[in-house]
């Protein structure tokens, strides 16, 4: 089960300033809970973990057995919290055969999350002589990029197996009654999977979304169901608690928060972070600008800001995960490289030293510093750190004073590009 430490957060807040915090983020907490805040019908996500669909979870696994059956590699597409969630478990948890994974897993590719035609020729390049098939996942049904990646992905699978058998290799994810995808999807009689009406992209990892690639993955959803589970049961303190130590430390003016791992493995699930936290809480003029780093990787390039930059503007968020399952490492701990004292020490237990040195190095020199502790990098793990995450980006959100369930602000970019695009409803 995660833990939150906060040690390092109190030389910057006094009791009387948490106590205070802390009535404001128990109104947030039951604003959540009892559904009565802006936004409370995507509060979907809320007793998911408990309320899920049977039937459609059923028929994730056995579509997954299907495509793991035909397919060596799956190309997801879809963008934002469309696609962010999946890719962030399944770089953490190893994809095939790796932590937390079955060896019968096909490889995933993420397609239709930008538009380069590097990433597509990249992609295309994979693909040669494999076999393969689609999930499209679109809540709206008609986001740019995943549309034009679906074009492009799609022909090129009739082209490979004709238009019947291409059908049936295309797995749809989107809205149960509405929308292009939709609408296409009935048409062509492509397998459906819904993104729940109550649900933002963002908070939609563990439904069909995220579930069905990453069980194609091999990771086993079960445990990462029981895991977001448990998170309902026993997170909401520590959600709270981080709800109460952003907020305080975000009005006395440090309004970035680093969130820093020491895995690349974790890297999507940062950016997974990012995107929860920044389109839950950035708007009307609000909001901490959340920013995701690997370590020790970044001590060499950002540690030298972060250490000695400007004070008072930061703080960081440490993620340390105790057990990496998969392999160890040993190091030979050879004399003439002057590593003798390393000797027969596992690489991990270097990196947890790295994880208490930066903790220290930081902290000591005014940067307020929270950590989360992960015993295990495992499914029920990660689901429950999903859970822990969704809730507290809820609740800080509503004691920040904004809708966490919104985002305005995406869609400017979008009138200007359709614009620019010359799209007839313009
Ligand atoms: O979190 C969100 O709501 C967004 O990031 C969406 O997921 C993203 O814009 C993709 O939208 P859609 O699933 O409608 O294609």
């Amino acid at each position: 089960m995660l833990r939150l430490d906060i040690e390092k957060t109190k030389s910057f807040m006094s009791d009387t300033e948490m106590a205070a915090m802390m009535a404001r983020v128990k109104e947030a907490r039951d604003t959540v809970m009892n559904s009565t805040g802006a936004g409370s019908e995507y509060l979907g996500w809320r007793d998911w973990p408990k309320d899920y669909d049977r039937g459609e979870f059923a028929r994730i696994k056995t579509t997954a057995a299907k495509i793991q059956g035909d397919s060596d590699i799956l190309v997801v597409i879809g963008i934002g919290g469309s696609y962010l969630g999946a890719r962030a478990v399944i770089e953490l948890l190893g994809g095939t055969g790796g932590t937390g994974s079955s060896s019968d897993g096909s490889e995933i590719i993420f397609a239709g999350k930008d538009l380069s035609e590097t990433a597509y020729h990249k992609i295309e390049r994979k693909l040669a002589g494999k076999n393969w098939s689609i999930n499209m996942i679109s809540k709206s049904g008609g986001t740019l990029e995943p549309s034009i990646a679906f074009d492009v992905f799609r022909q090129k699978l009739i082209e490979q197996y004709g238009l019947a058998a291409a059908n049936q290799r295309i797995y749809a994810t989107t809205d149960a009654n509405h929308g292009t995808l939709h609408d296409l999807t009935v048409q062509r009689g492509y397998e459906k999977f819904v993104v729940p009406d109550d649900m933002a992209g963002r908070y939609s990892v563990l439904s069909a979304v995220g579930l069905l690639p990453i069980a194609v993955a091999g990771i086993d959803i079960d445990s990462l169901m029981n895991g977001a589970q448990a998170a309902m049961n026993q997170a909401t303190d520590d959600a709270m608690t981080y709800a109460a130590v952003r907020n305080i430390l975000y009005e006395k003016g440090f309004r970035t928060e680093i969130m820093a791992h020491f895995d690349p493995s974790f890297g999507q699930m940062g950016k997974w972070w990012q995107q929860l936290f920044g389109e839950s809480e950035g708007k009307d003029g609000r909001g901490i600008l959340p920013d995701s780093i690997v370590f020790t990787t970044d001590l060499h390039s950002l540690g030298q800001y972060l250490q000695d930059g400007p004070r008072g503007q930061l703080f960081e968020t440490l993620i340390n995960i105790e057990e990496i399952p998969g392999g160890t490492v040993t190091i030979p701990g050879s004399d003439d490289l002057k590593l003798g004292y390393l000797k027969g020490k596992r690489l991990l237990s270097v990196n947890q030293v790295a994880y208490q040195a930066t903790l220290l190095a930081h902290s000591e020199d005014g940067t307020p510093v929270l950590s989360i502790h992960l015993p295990e990098a495992n499914p029920h793990e990660v689901g429950y750190f999903i859970y822990f995450m969704e809730l507290a980006a809820a609740i800080s959100a509503y004691t920040l004073g904004v809708n966490p369930f919104n985002q305005p602000g995406v869609e400017s970019y979008k009138k200007h590009m359709f614009k620019g695009l010359g799209r007839p409803e313009e």
